[in-house]
């Protein structure tokens, strides 16, 4: 559920109609709701009820300080996987015991700056990485609470690049090796193991992975309080997936998620941790954009709009479907006719939709892509010289632009020429 809707034949994000903003901000632009960003994260915060939890909102998905402040008030904790968002994270108010340390390849830079502004723990990945960390931590006198990210060997079914929890996949350490990388760990002097930490993919629609993944985190729980570990704190990773479509995609509800939860660890009486990210804010966000042309080729028409993959890349990084929809409601029965819908940039890659069934639309016209709240402005580009575009957040009936469009000045100017030209 989200809260951009049709209102007497408009879009509206909450009690604003998003053409207004569109006629103030230009488009295109990124515009996330308020009451979504909130409502779900509440739901993953209720699936955990009665539980000892934290919900650390992954904020690589969407990472504007007016999100991270939007569900930091609310209790939220983060996970970072850099130097740059944990900064970021701090920068918007989040308390460092309420930051995690997520990454294959955090740096001692990295390390540093997280021991010194404080922090939750780190999710280490490798032992050359114990290692590190533990000289990081030595140095600055103090000591790093850690989990071991462990890679189950399950597989995630879902998108190739997203899967994470596979032996080929570059994440963690095999689940068999677990108990000598504890045992190292725990020689270390500047580690704390206070537990375990786990993550398998993204945009996940089903929970039997999960369920097998926790299956042998509690299993080795177990194995790991026999070794004299003690393991307090589970670290259970994102990944619940996401409807992108509205009509039959239905992926497991929170409330469900929490209660496998429940069923697998419940019994261990550790600390719960998970780290969603895509679900707080997937369908909280739209992509506003403006139709350029309406260009008739050879058998197809396309739509070529203002925005581009340098904007949102899911389309052509993951085959990923949005949908697209008019800001102004087609009446009822309008016919529907194919279009590719695209941008201007220069690849034919730049392709947001082949043969999108959609009304009538016509230059100067507005439409919406929807669930693109996240993993759409974070893993935008200046592709093409294409300035990043602005993020609007709404909240009721009021609405902030969260980040400005930059000047063409603004960009340009980050270019120094040596002068030997
Ligand atoms: N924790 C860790 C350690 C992760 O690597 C990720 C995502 C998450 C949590 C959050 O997962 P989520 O709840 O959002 O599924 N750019 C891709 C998604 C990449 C996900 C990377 N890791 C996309 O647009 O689909």
């Amino acid at each position: 559920m989200d809260h951009f809707l049709y209102r007497d034949g408009a879009l509206f994000a909450e009690d604003v109609p998003v053409a207004e903003i569109a006629a103030q901000v230009g488009t295109p632009f990124y515009c996330y709701s308020t009451a979504t960003l909130t409502r779900h994260f509440q739901l993953f915060d209720d699936a955990l009820e009665g539980m000892d939890h934290l919900v650390c909102y992954a904020m690589k998905a969407a990472s504007n300080q007016a999100i991270l402040k939007t569900l930091a008030d609310l209790g939220a904790g983060m996970d970072v996987v850099s130097g740059g968002e944990y900064a970021r994270a701090k920068a918007a108010g989040v308390p460092g015991d309420r930051i995690v340390f997520s990454g294959v390849g955090k740096t001692r830079a990295e390390m540093r700056l997280a021991l010194e502004g404080g922090i939750r723990q780190f999710n280490v990945e490798s032992e050359p990485e114990m290692v590190a960390l533990s000289e990081v931590a030595v140095a600055l006198g103090t000591t790093a609470p850690i989990t071991v990210r462990v890679n189950p060997d399950v597989d995630a079914k879902t998108h190739a690049k997203i899967a994470t929890g596979k032996s080929e996949n570059k994440f963690g350490i095999p689940i068999s090796r677990a108990r000598e990388v504890y045992a190292e760990a725990a020689a270390l002097p500047g580690l704390e193991v206070i537990g375990i930490d786990v993550h398998i993919g993204s945009q996940l629609t089903e929970l039997e992975p999960f369920r097998l993944a926790y299956e042998k985190v509690a299993e080795l729980t177990e194995v790991l309080r026999a070794d004299g570990h003690d393991i307090r704190r589970l670290d259970l990773g994102g990944g619940l997936g996401i409807p992108y479509t509205r009509s039959n995609e239905a992926p497991p509800l929170p409330t469900e998620y929490g209660q496998l939860i429940r069923e697998t660890l419940g019994h261990l009486g550790c600390e719960i941790e998970i780290e969603p990210g895509r679900l707080v804010a997937g369908n909280a966000g739209i992509l506003v954009s403006k139709v350029i042309y309406v260009k008739s080729g050879e058998g197809r028409d396309f739509l070529i709009l203002d925005a581009a993959m340098n904007d949102l890349i899911r389309p052509a990084m993951y085959e990923a479907h949005h949908d697209i929809v008019p800001l102004k409601e087609p009446a009822p029965g309008t016919e529907q006719a194919p279009f590719d819908v695209v941008g201007p940039v220069c690849e034919s890659g730049d392709t947001f939709a082949k043969g999108r069934m959609l009304p009538p639309l016509a230059e100067g016209d507005l439409v919406a892509f929807r669930s693109a709240g996240a993993y759409g402005a974070v893993m935008s580009s200046e592709y093409n010289t294409r300035p990043l575009i602005p993020e609007v957040l709404v909240h009721g009936h009021q609405f902030a632009v969260i980040r400005e469009r930059p000047t063409f000045d603004e960009i340009i100017n980050r270019d120094t020429i040596p002068e030997w030209l």
